[in-house]
């Protein structure tokens, strides 16, 4: 779908719809041409709520000036507008404080509640709106520029294309994308966006002494590789890492998972498939950092050679891990992916690994928030500021002296488990932790985004579905931190 911006007023634009908004339940606005009939047909304006005139040509929706609620408001519009068989329509910008915030939002709404995932589908339902035109006009009279109106459409756009990509990657399902697929698709991006990539297969694997997503993925006919991208402006102002949890499907292994809890666990690879959505956005958008993602790959299956409860392995930093459940494999792959990724990049700045990694995050937070860790809390505190911004839901879960206890094996370094069934989210990050590197501890934060990768039922501009969690947190994380300062540290 285009959107466009037109130097023109509302109303001397053509489409074939126009859509308003009314902003706090005002129906008294100037730009609200239709109260009465609006008022009789029981409208109220509420979030959410919308109204179609299909006779006058007007669309009006219920929305709060606040920069998510937009999105909310646009992704509403946009949905509304599927089966009527409008092509166009038009539009008139709300500022709240920021014009440029506004507008970015009403576009990232329109297309991220405007994908759907229909490839699949021998009957679709074709979404006949492809474009929408954004008029120069703001309706409490506020100046801004075209200059920056076309810019920020043009940033939101690359945005919510990038996080569509990951959600179509996510949706894809086990048997069309497994490990060696998913490096095929980031070689093919790498080339299309000029990335670097470089893909370890099993046997380098087995030579850079991974043994802990090679025993993870052994059961597998499907097996592991780590997928490394590099995306490298001139003059970089820092070098950062993504490290992401791949697994194309997760059967829980041996200690398998029930039926109900199995399916929708395709979407397991989440955290692989944002960090490649944050590397293609960061080179979209020309942010001056040095972005390096690294997707740890793998199917955790069944089979005569599966690794088993009771295995002791090696993780590539010589660490050994007595595996108690085969289902906590997410901190198996992470453990080699996170070693490899260090010793890939010895100066990184900082580090970030993104995860479905845990029930327990969910249970905690809820389906809609991501779980912040880390040791540092000055970088948790402007993940959390991040993800504010950019309209994505999330909370820090406190490390304490008490916890990592719960990790201890009386025969290997570390349990793959906790002896608790209190605490999970938590303990699953204290396991990751044994695995960064001394100097890296600071520099170093885990998302959980178990609760909102993916959804059974649909929310805000969210589809049934996968929903590419993280990215736009991390991409306005990038944006904050690195756009206007100087040099890092
Ligand atoms: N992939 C799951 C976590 C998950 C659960 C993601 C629900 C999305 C929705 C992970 O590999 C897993 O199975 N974790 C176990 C860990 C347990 C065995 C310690 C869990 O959360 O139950
Ligand atoms: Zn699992
Ligand atoms: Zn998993």
């Amino acid at each position: 779908m285009k959107i466009e911006f037109v130097e023109k007023r509302v109303a001397d634009l053509e489409a074939d719809v126009e859509i308003i908004f009314v902003i706090d339940k005002r129906l008294d606005h100037r730009w609200v041409q239709d109260r009465e009939l609006l008022e009789r047909l029981g409208f109220k304006g509420e979030v959410e709520e919308t109204c179609l005139l299909p006779e006058r040509g007007r669309l009006y929706v219920g929305a709060k000036l606040d920069h998510d609620e937009i999105r909310i408001a646009a992704a509403k519009a946009v949905r509304t507008l599927k089966k009527k068989g409008y092509r166009s329509a038009k539009v008139g910008v709300y500022i709240e404080n920021c014009p440029i915030t506004n507008i970015k939002a009403f576009v990232e709404g329109a297309l991220l509640g405007r994908y759907s995932f229909d490839r699949y589908r021998s009957k679709r339902e074709e979404h006949s709106l492809k474009e929408i035109f954004i008029a120069h006009e703001e309706y409490s009279g506020k100046e801004f520029t075209a200059e920056n109106a076309r810019k920020s459409i043009g940033e939101a756009q690359k945005v919510a294309q990038t996080v569509n990509f990951v959600r179509e990657l996510v949706n894809t399902p086990p048997n069309e994308i497994y490990p060696e697929r998913l490096a095929q698709i980031a070689q093919e991006e790498a080339e299309r966006y000029g990335l670097e990539c470089q893909v370890l297969t099993e046997e380098e694997l087995a030579r850079e002494g991974m043994e802990a997503i090679l025993a993870v993925g052994r059961a597998s006919v499907h097996k592991p590789r780590v997928i490394h991208l590099t995306y490298r402006p001139d003059n970089p102002k820092a070098k950062v890492v993504f490290v992401g949890k791949g697994l194309t499907y997760d059967s829980g292994g041996l200690s398998l998972k029930p039926s109900d809890y199995m399916v929708t666990m395709k979407s397991d690879k989440s955290g692989a498939c944002t960090a490649l959505g944050v590397v293609i956005a960061a080179k979209r958008l020309g942010l001056p950092v040095e972005v390096h993602s690294f997707l740890g790959a793998a199917e955790n299956m069944v089979g005569g050679d599966a690794y088993k409860p009771d295995d002791i392995i090696r993780a590539k930093n010589g660490k050994t891990i007595e595996v108690r459940n085969t289902d906590a494999e997410g901190r198996l792959v992470l453990a080699d992916t996170l070693c490899y990724a260090q010793e890939k990049v010895p100066d990184l700045d900082y580090i970030v690994d993104i995860a479905t990694l845990t029930g327990a995050c969910v249970v905690g937070l809820g389906e809609y928030t991501i779980g912040v860790m880390g040791e540092s809390e000055e970088l948790k505190g402007k993940i959390l500021d991040a993800a504010r911004a950019s309209g994505e839901l999330a909370a820090q879960l406190p490390f304490n002296r008490y916890l990592p206890k719960l990790l201890e094996s009386k025969q290997a370094d570390i349990s793959n488990i906790s002896s608790s069934r209190y605490g999970g989210a938590i303990t699953a990050a204290l396991f990751l932790k044994e695995f960064i590197e001394e100097k890296n501890l600071k520099r170093w934060v885990h998302l959980d985004i178990a609760g909102p990768a993916y959804l059974e039922k649909e929310w805000g501009y969210n589809p049934y579905g996968a929903t590419g969690a993280g990215l736009r947190l991390a991409v306005k994380w990038l944006q904050k931190e690195f756009l206007f300062s100087k040099k890092h540290p």
